[in-house]
């Protein structure tokens, strides 16, 4: 295998070199490696280290006794990077025989041998025998295969991404029902549509285990879904937990929305706005995506340590923090194309909304859109003010 050097944060790596002109080779080549998801794991190395830190106050451990599994590692950049940068006790695996060499060679690099350990075999296996604090499953595409083994595994964290973004968002949407037990819609908040359902999908993993989940930081970025969730066995919690799980019913016409809580639950049919007939998302999760103090918590460590993508880190995480917790947001070009006027700057129409009495930010979804409870109503009624 031909390598190249990388460094991320202060850890380097030996990884496939890939012609730059062909992106699609990445998931082809021996031992998987995508640059582009640097900010992903600068993130999970700032969250990650700010919920060890956490564990071990509340724990009394010393921050090395808590561990973290990388369960499908590849070049090992996302396990070794915790190693070295938030100096917990850390599992890498591959059931890739070149990916492991390559971990080996990658733990010499950065002296991580003697801390590290690493082992070559299918990580469900591993997560079905091994319980670990935290829990990171990082696969090419659906995360879905493992979730039953990492969910039995977790005890305080778990760490998911999904790539598999069209099944998630419902732009393929049979993918999206086999894989997530659920109905997703391609629809204006589509990124945001992903999330619930991978999160959805999770909860109900969980709860097979008795297991609840609280969204500690979810994020939506170009091709991938990251969510890290806070674990708590206790059927108690986790029948708490569920109450979580829903349906959002959508009108394609007017773009209204309504939000139903329940799993066996009845949903009217027509849009409650102008009638049309609705169309029925989920089941998926409709409670926070983020908590407010893990998000400064997440801020804290990203302005500690050397990170190649602090900036964008920072503006992503602070702009999670401020979203208001409501289940989807509204696209202000759609609407304002709708209503025949043209795009005012955000920072107004927030502004507006918050003068009429409603509450209402930015999203990390979309540059262009705004959460706000409002309804679509008092949203038309703000909108054409700007007449
Ligand atoms: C997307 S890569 C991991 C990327 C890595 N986490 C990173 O941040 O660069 C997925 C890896 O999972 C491995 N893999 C796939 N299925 C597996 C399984 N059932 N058990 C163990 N490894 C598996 C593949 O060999 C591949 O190296
Ligand atoms: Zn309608």
């Amino acid at each position: 295998m031909n390598t190249r050097t990388i460094l991320e944060g202060c850890t380097q790596a030996l990884v496939p070199v890939v012609p730059e002109d062909q992106p699609l080779s990445i998931s082809s080549a021996s031992v998987f490696y995508n640059s582009q998801m640097e900010l992903n794991r600068d993130i999970s190395v700032a969250a990650i280290a700010a919920y060890s830190e956490l564990i071990a106050s509340r724990k009394q451990l010393a921050l090395s006794n808590v561990t973290y599994v990388d369960a499908l590692s590849a070049s090992g950049i996302r396990g070794l990077r915790i190693a070295k940068e938030v100096g917990i006790n850390v599992t890498l695996n591959d059931w890739s025989e070149e990916a492991y060499d390559l971990i080996k060679k990658n733990a010499e690099l950065n002296q991580l041998t003697e801390k590290v350990r690493i082992c070559l075999g299918n990580a469900n296996v591993l997560l079905h025998k091994e319980r670990y604090n935290i829990v990171d499953i990082d696969p090419f595409g659906s995360p879905t295969t493992y979730l039953d083994a990492a969910c039995n595994s977790a005890i305080n964290m778990l760490a998911v991404t999904a790539t598999d973004t069209a099944p998630l968002c419902g732009a393929h949407l049979n993918s999206g029902i086999r894989k997530y037990d659920a109905v997703p819609l391609n629809v204006e908040y589509h990124s945001e549509m992903g999330v619930r359902i991978l999160l959805g999908r999770i909860a109900r993993d969980l709860a097979r285990h008795e297991k609840a989940m609280n969204p500690l930081f979810c994020h939506a970025t170009r091709h991938y879904v990251r969510a890290y969730l806070e674990v708590n066995k206790s059927a108690k919690n986790t029948d708490k937990c569920l109450k979580n799980i829903g349906f959002i019913a959508h009108c394609t016409k007017c773009s209204g929305r309504s939000v139903h809580y329940g799993l066996a639950v009845s949903i009217p049919e027509k849009c409650e706005i102008c009638g049309n007939k609705a169309s029925i998302a989920g089941p998926l999760w409709l409670g926070p995506l983020h908590y407010k103090d893990f998000c400064d918590s997440i801020l804290v460590q990203l302005n500690k340590k050397e990170f190649g993508k602090k900036e964008h880190s920072v503006k992503l995480v602070e702009l999670c923090k401020n979203e208001l917790d409501v289940p989807t947001f509204y696209d202000q070009h759609l609407l304002s194309k709708k209503l025949g006027i043209s795009a005012i700057p955000m920072e107004e129409l927030l502004k507006e909304l918050v003068t009429s009495g409603f509450e209402a930010s930015r999203t990390h979804f979309s540059g262009t859109s705004f959460k706000t409870n409002a309804g679509l109503e008092g949203i038309l009624d703000t909108l054409r003010r700007f007449r």
